[in-house]
C-alpha cells in the first residue's frame, strides 16, 4: 500500500509516518524543511518529500521525486495553530491576516495537495483523509474564541464533504478526521491521549471507512462529530 501524508516530520503526521511503516506500507513523508523525527527513520520504504503545502508543485516535482503513480492513501495532516488564544485570536484582537494564513494552510493547502494528487488517488480508487478538528464545529462550539482556527478547519469540513461528493464517481473515498485532543508541539504537550493512541484510532476509522457516509467528519474513537 502507498501513503502520502503531509506535515510528517513531527507530532501525528511522524505518528502516521511510524504507524503506516509498521504495517508494511510504503510512506511518502512530506515535510517543509525541518526532517525532525523523520531524520531518526531507517526505512527503505520511507521516502521524504519537501513540500510547504502553501507552494505551487506540478506534475513535474512530483515526477521527479518519483512519487508512485497509485496512492492507496493520502492524509492531508499539515496544519497550524495561528497565534495562541490570549495572543491574536480572540473578538477583539484577530485580524485579516490571521485569518487568511490560517485559512490557507489549514483548508487551502489540504485542497491543493488533493487537486495535485487525485489521479494518483483515482488510480488506486484509494482514499483520501482530512485532517480537521472539532474546534472546527459549531455544534461543539460553546467557549468561543480561536476565530481564525475554528473558521479553517470548519472550512475543511465543507471542503472535504465536496471532495467526497465529486470522487465518488472515481471509487475515492473521502473522510474528513478529528484526533482528539493530542500531546503534540501544537497542544503545548498537554492534550488527553498521546501521538500513537490518535493515531491508532485514526488509522482504524480508515481501515473502516465503508462504514461511515462520504466525507463524514469522524473523531479517533469512531463516533461521528456532529458539525
Ligand atoms: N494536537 C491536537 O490535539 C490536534 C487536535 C485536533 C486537530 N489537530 C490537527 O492535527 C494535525 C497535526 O497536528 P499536530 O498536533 O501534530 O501539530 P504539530 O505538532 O504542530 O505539527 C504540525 C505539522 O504540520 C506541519 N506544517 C505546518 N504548516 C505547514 C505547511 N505550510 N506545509 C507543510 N507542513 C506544514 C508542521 O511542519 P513544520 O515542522 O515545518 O512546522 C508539522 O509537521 C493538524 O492539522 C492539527 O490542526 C491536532
Amino acid at each position: 500500500m502507498n501513503v502520502l501524508i503531509t506535515g510528517a516530520n513531527r507530532g501525528i503526521g511522524l505518528g502516521f509516518v511510524q504507524h503506516y511503516l509498521a504495517q508494511g506500507c510504503d510512506v511518502w513523508a512530506t515535510c517543509r524543511s525541518d526532517y525532525g523525527g523523520l531524520a531518526d527513520i531507517d526505512s527503505p520504504r520511507l521516502h521524504i518529500l519537501q513540500w510547504d503545502v502553501i507552494s505551487d508543485k506540478d506534475e513535474r516535482y512530483l515526477q521527479a521525486m518519483a512519487v508512485p503513480d497509485r496512492l492507496d492513501l493520502l492524509i492531508n495532516n499539515a496544519g497550524i495553530y495561528g497565534p495562541k488564544k490570549t495572543h491574536g485570536q480572540s473578538f477583539e484582537t484577530v485580524t485579516a491576516e490571521t485569518m487568511q494564513v490560517v485559512f490557507e494552510v489549514n483548508c487551502v493547502g489540504a485542497l491543493k495537495v488533493s487537486q495535485l494528487l487525485a489521479s494518483r488517488v483515482i488510480s488506486a480508487r484509494g482514499v483520501i483523509a482530512n485532517i480537521s478538528s472539532k474546534m472546527g464545529s459549531s455544534e461543539d462550539n460553546s467557549s468561543g474564541g480561536c476565530y481564525a482556527y475554528r473558521a479553517a478547519k470548519a472550512a475543511l469540513v465543507i471542503v472535504s464533504r465536496s471532495m467526497a461528493v465529486d470522487l465518488a464517481a472515481d471509487g475515492v473515498n473521502v473522510i474528513t478526521l478529528h484526533p482528539g485532543w493530542v500531546s503534540t508541539d501544537m497542544t503545548n504537550h498537554s492534550g488527553l491521549i498521546d501521538v500513537a493512541t490518535s493515531v491508532k484510532g485514526l488509522a482504524t476509522v480508515i481501515e473502516n471507512i465503508e462504514q461511515y457516509q462520504p466525507g463524514a467528519f469522524v473523531a479517533f474513537d469512531g463516533k461521528v462529530v456532529p458539525y
